[in-house]
């Protein structure tokens, strides 16, 4: 049995890829941090009492900012891989807390490094690697396409991603990156803007709020379905050689048409009026079921300049060519039905009735690992202690 270790097991990517691995039968360790409220909801529904019998999951208190424990753990599992997920992973928060994110997103990876090298056992390695490296470099990139970070993040990101190309080259480890493109899902974490604009909308279709707001609403972003991605994390590690490789979609959209889209699969038609920080949405049309709280020229979304950052990244979107050819993948989720996905889901969540096509899609398209998403889990106890 192949044995894998995962940093960030408890964030969006690391809970897909746990349920990824579990299925192909792998054993899996992940490290999670001391909280003093649960923050494992992502991976309850993975999760057996450890005097279970046969269990294939193992979590273990950790944190990249502790090289003795990273070492301790990798000496002690003795893992065939590590998808080292884990990172400060906010882009504006990372404005906020440059020296933090430094330590975490950018040291943290060489922490893992410097422990997978002395065990001199052959570990893979896998990083992720983020498009933010590209920042301001004109859109579409690729392998080949020089970074420009535009934020304390992307700076600790590149780092990263040079010190895995490093370890690679010095000491001939197994190491790749994946340079992932924008990749979103039910289990996205709730600030960044898709989640955010989901989960509001859900939110008023209950009455419980009046107004959305948001920042910068012409970027462009390459939104991808976050479950694809984490199989494509294992394929890169299957391969013969050690490589890096771009995945996207190669479709750029703004945040604006996420917006537009998610509202109208919901139901309500926006007009935009103003411009600048001035500019805000109304609803210019709805279906019924929004009646009793909005009314035809309600302003549901304002501009809030707090959101604006430092310094923006205006495009992405990814020429991932060579992951087409060399791990023979294509995207197969689109735009309009991963907004479908995370409405369907946020409504689902709040008990809300939804228009369902997303919910049908990951039917159709056979997520199985994400059929836990549409249904509401019970939190339960247990005993890390
Ligand atoms: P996420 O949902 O924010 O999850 C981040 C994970 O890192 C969580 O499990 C978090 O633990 C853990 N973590 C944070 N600080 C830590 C620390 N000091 N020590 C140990 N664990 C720590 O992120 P994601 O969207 O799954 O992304 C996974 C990785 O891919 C990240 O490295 C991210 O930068 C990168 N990436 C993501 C995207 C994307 O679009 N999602 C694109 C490119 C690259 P808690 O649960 O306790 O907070
Ligand atoms: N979060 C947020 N909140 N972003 C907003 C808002 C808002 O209210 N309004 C507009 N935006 C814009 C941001 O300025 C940015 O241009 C875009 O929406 C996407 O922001 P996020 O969803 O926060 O994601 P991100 O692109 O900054 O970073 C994500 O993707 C990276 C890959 O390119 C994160 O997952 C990173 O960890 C990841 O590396």
């Amino acid at each position: 049995m192949r044995r894998a270790l995962i940093t960030g097991i408890t964030g969006q990517d690391g809970s897909y890829l746990a349920e990824f691995l579990l299925a192909q039968n792998y054993e899996v360790h992940g490290v999670i941090r001391r909280a003093s409220t649960f923050n494992t909801q992502r991976i309850d529904h993975l999760y057996h009492d450890p005097h279970d019998a046969g269990r294939r999951l193992f979590l273990h208190y950790g944190d990249l900012t502790d090289t003795g424990v990273l070492t301790a753990l990798i000496d002690k599992i003795q893992p065939d891989e590590v998808y080292h997920l884990a990172a400060q992973t906010h882009v504006k928060v990372s404005f906020q807390m440059p020296e933090y994110t430094g330590q975490v997103t950018g040291l943290g990876t060489t922490r893992i490094l410097e422990a997978i090298r002395q065990v001199h056992r052959p570990i893979r390695f896998y990083q992720a690697s983020s498009s933010e490296m590209f920042g301001s470099s004109p859109a579409p990139q690729h392998e080949h396409t020089p970074f420009h970070p535009r934020s304390p993040y992307a700076a600790a990101k590149a780092y990263a991603y040079w010190m895995t190309i490093n370890y690679r080259e010095a000491y001939g480890v197994f190491a790749c990156n994946g340079i992932l493109f924008n990749h979103e899902s039910p289990r996205r974490g709730e600030t960044f803007v898709t989640r955010k604009i989901t989960r509001a909308l859900a939110s008023m279709r209950l009455g419980k709020q009046k107004k959305l707001y948001l920042g910068n609403l012409e970027t462009k972003r390459d939104w991808g379905f976050a479950p694809e991605y984490v199989e494509l994390m294992w394929r890169m590690l299957q391969m013969d050689c050690p490589d890096d490789y771009v995945i996207g979609t190669g479709q750029s959209n703004t945040v604006r048409a996420f917006v537009e889209k998610a509202f109208a699969y919901a139901g309500i038609t926006l007009a935009w009026v103003g411009s600048g920080v001035q500019e805000r949405a109304i609803i210019n049309n709805f279906t019924s079921d929004w009646k009793p709280y909005f009314k035809l020229g309600d302003c549901v979304i304002e501009v809030d300049s707090r959101y604006f950052r430092p310094s923006e990244v205006e495009h992405l979107q990814a020429d991932a060519s060579k992951a087409h050819s060399l791990l023979g993948w294509q995207p197969r989720v689109t735009f309009d039905e991963l907004i479908a996905i995370m409405v369907d889901y946020d409504f689902k969540y709040l008990g809300i009735d939804s228009p369902g096509q997303g919910i049908t899609i990951c039917k159709v398209k056979d997520f199985s690992y994400t059929n836990h998403d549409f249904t509401l889990q019970q939190q339960d106890d247990r005993d890390m202690s």
